[in-house]
């Protein structure tokens, strides 16, 4: 498991499985909300591991993991659906989980920068 080795508001942190991580990459980008390949939303070489802000971009509410349409998270407050790269697929939210800027300090840890 991945540890934040510092965190000013919560963050989620994502175990993407390769089947996951393939069928995100294979999302024609042109068709979404806000368009962010998978790709530009992790670290080169780190794939399998997701951050992102912990907070819908509608209004605020924490959005529950491995749920909604896409598999990613589900608001319950207004109904978003955000895929497994949480890029908002669904409902009000009008923009992607951010994912912050960080670091890997080692296999297991992340610095938020
Ligand atoms: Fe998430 Fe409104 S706060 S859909």
């Amino acid at each position: 498991q991945i540890k934040i080795l510092w965190r000013g508001k919560p963050y989620f942190v994502r175990n993407r499985t390769e089947a996951e991580i393939k069928a995100a990459a294979d999302v024609d980008v042109k068709s979404l909300r806000d368009p962010q390949p998978d790709s530009a939303r992790v670290k080169e070489g780190h794939a399998k591991w997701l951050i992102t802000a912990a907070n819908c971009t509608h209004l605020g509410c924490v959005p529950l993991g491995n749920q909604g349409d896409y598999g990613g998270w589900f608001c319950p407050c207004h109904g978003s659906h955000f895929d497994t790269s949480g890029r908002i697929r669904k409902g009000p939210a009008p923009t992607n989980l951010p994912v912050p800027q960080y670091t890997f300090v080692s296999d297991t840890r992340i610095r938020i920068t």
